[in-house]
């Protein structure tokens, strides 16, 4: 549970900070392009999931077929885009909470690590300027399998030394709360009930666990909810 985690795996899209609109801005541009309806509620069906698996579920709302090499370039070119946009951010594009969080657990001696599946975390980090706050970071260019798959979470727990059973992932995605799941760790679903219905608990932002009068890591002043 939740009080008794010795390290902390970060989602970094949805968690830390509202990506999903650069995401949908740039999978929409090339959904226009490519004569695809595309709405901000198909978007949810790409959060945590792989750079290629979105763009074969973006020809599958289409009902369309492309080859391989021309879905990778298509791809290439939405994350152009979407980089173009997430170099405009800065810190005030934390989430709220999210850093206050981060930097409570640390002070607290725990350690704390980034699971994202995301390509260009490393780019996102440093325009936010938190890669410091990381004992580790996992991320698409250092993992195979996409969540659900737990490699993300196991990859993570493994670099901080710390077991399963004793890590606690923070995560808006419902692949990303499988995946932790199937790593065998305790999951705070960031968002709502009903889209993470697997979550351990479920939270709207960070900023609700942070300490209140009481202290501890249960949201503000209450005690720790339990699964
Ligand atoms: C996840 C996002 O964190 O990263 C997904 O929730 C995204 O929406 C995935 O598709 C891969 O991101 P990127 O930056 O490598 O294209
Ligand atoms: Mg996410």
């Amino acid at each position: 549970m939740l009080s008794d985690m010795r390290a902390a795996l970060f989602d970094l899209d949805g968690v830390i900070v509202d990506t999903a609109k650069y995401h949908f801005r740039a999978w929409k541009r090339l959904a226009d392009e490519l004569g695809i309806r595309f709405d901000e509620g198909d978007n949810e069906m790409l959060k945590g999931v792989g750079r290629l698996r979105c763009m074969a579920i973006l020809l599958e709302l289409g009902g369309l077929e492309m080859a391989p090499a021309d879905m990778e370039s298509h791809a290439a070119r939405k994350n152009d885009w979407y980089v173009e946009l997430v170099s405009a951010m800065g810190k005030d594009e934390i989430l709220p909470g999210a850093e206050e969080y981060i930097r409570y657990l640390r002070s607290r001696g725990l350690r704390v690590a980034l699971g994202s599946a995301s390509r260009n975390a490393p780019l996102i980090l440093e325009r936010l300027g938190i890669a410091g706050l990381f004992d580790a970071v996992v991320d698409g260019t250092t993992v195979a399998k996409s969540k659900p798959d737990p490699e993300v979470f196991l990859a993570g727990a493994a670099a901080l030394g710390v077991e399963s059973a004793a890590c606690t992932v923070f995560e808006d995605a419902a692949a990303g709360i499988e995946a932790a799941r199937r790593a065998g760790m305790f999951s705070v679903g960031i968002g709502r009930r009903e889209d993470l219905p697997e979550a351990d608990i479920v939270v709207r932002g960070l900023y609700e666990l942070l300490p209140g009068e009481a202290g501890g890591l249960g949201p503000r002043g209450t005690p720790c909810p339990r699964p």
